[in-house]
């Protein structure tokens, strides 16, 4: 039996050419030889129209990094529950607090209404996802941000190539963060990258630069100070290699992705579904299911993996919280996630839609 795998990256001759020649340059760290990091940030950066970017070793640390520049030690962040961990976490790190807003019931986005009941004057940031590659309200959010003298940074993880009106997603609000892990819309082996927006951009890129390796500034040749802590979150040049061939299919990809879902939305018998917005790169489809552990067992049975996107963050043991958030909570014991691949063919998404029928 072929197994329709949840999530399969893309690969082509090109990744092939650029890995090896990465390999053949015995430049595998970035910094040196042929800044291949530096070629993906600056394409990148023409790609989104975000003002500059920093590339990472992984989404996590692209986060991590950002919200270094949002002063959030002592302060407050407001993020959805409905997310990976790392969302939270990157405010943990930052020795910010973390709260919780609820979602919006139909794009699984955090919900501007909720945001603004968890608004305090220690509030400093907000920290939206594009759940799925669906575009947060980010209108509306710069609006709070600006009213409250925080920082806009969104989570982009799932959303290289999403578009606000007109915009690509990573040229709106304070910082974007992006996941480049295998199983996302760009895939590298491991990467990640914050693309900045703000007025003084060039003087936070020179920061993020020097907090991205080991708080080194001022380089000249072999000399060099460290004024603050920083990190080891460089991105390779095996990884950057990749991303450059990755980026140049990812519109044709992304494409792919939303007839996938356009026939999910058109064919699937389901009373909750992903809605359909042609802004959205869908990095899964999403569907609610009453029988959620049943429902995915047969599918398994005939070849077919599902996802749960994800377990609330405010249920994990080290989150746990008071604060009520029905709607992500009902979500989330129901929530299956689908495969949108770009290697997924005609006949693969009528199994899919012909099982989930079945099953649902
Ligand atoms: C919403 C979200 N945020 C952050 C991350 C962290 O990215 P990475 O795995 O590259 O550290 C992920 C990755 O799974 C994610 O899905």
């Amino acid at each position: 039996m072929n197994k329709i795998k949840l999530f399969d990256p893309c690969i082509t001759k090109q990744e092939e050419k650029q890995l090896l020649s990465a390999l053949r340059s015995k430049h595998w760290a970035s910094g040196a030889g042929s800044s291949l990091v530096n070629l993906f940030e600056k394409k990148f950066q023409e790609y989104t129209g975000a003002k500059t970017c920093v590339a990472v070793n992984n989404g996590t640390a692209a986060l991590h990094l950002a919200l270094s520049e949002a002063n959030v030690s002592g302060n407050e962040v407001i993020l959805p529950s409905l997310t990976f961990v790392s969302t939270a976490h990157a405010v943990l790190y930052n020795n910010g607090k973390v709260k919780f807003a609820d979602i919006d019931p139909t794009t699984l986005c955090m919900d501007v209404d909720s945001v603004k009941k968890a608004i305090t004057k220690r509030t400093r940031a907000f920290l939206p996802v594009h759940f799925g590659g669906m575009p947060a309200d980010l209108i509306s959010l710069e609006t709070l941000a600006s009213e409250t003298n925080s920082a806009l940074i969104d989570d982009a993880a799932h959303a290289s190539g999403a578009t606000l009106n007109g915009k690509k997603i990573g040229s709106i609000g304070t910082m974007s963060c992006f996941s480049f892990h295998p199983v996302k819309n760009l895939a590298m082996p491991t990467g990640g990258l914050v693309a900045l927006n703000q007025k003084n951009f060039q003087q936070v890129r020179k920061t993020l630069l020097s907090r991205r390796w080991c708080g080194i500034a001022d380089r000249k040749d072999v000399e060099y100070d460290v004024k603050e802590l920083g990190w080891n979150f460089y991105m390779n040049e095996f990884s950057a290699a990749i991303g450059l061939a990755q980026l140049s299919t990812l519109d044709k990809l992304n494409k792919k992705r939303l007839n996938a879902a356009k026939r999910f939305y058109r064919e699937l018998d389901v009373e909750r579904k992903m809605p359909l917005n042609t802004d959205c790169v869908y990095h899964f489809y999403w569907i609610l299911v009453k029988n959620r552990k049943q429902f995915r067992k047969k599918l398994s049975e005939i070849g077919i993996e599902t996802g749960i996107h994800y377990k609330p963050v405010h249920k994990m043991s080290m989150y746990k919280t008071s604060v009520k958030l029905p709607i992500t909570e009902k979500i989330s014991q129901q929530i299956v996630t689908l495969p949108t691949h770009p290697n997924l063919t005609e006949e693969d998404l009528t199994k899919i839609i012909e099982s989930v029928n079945k099953f649902c």
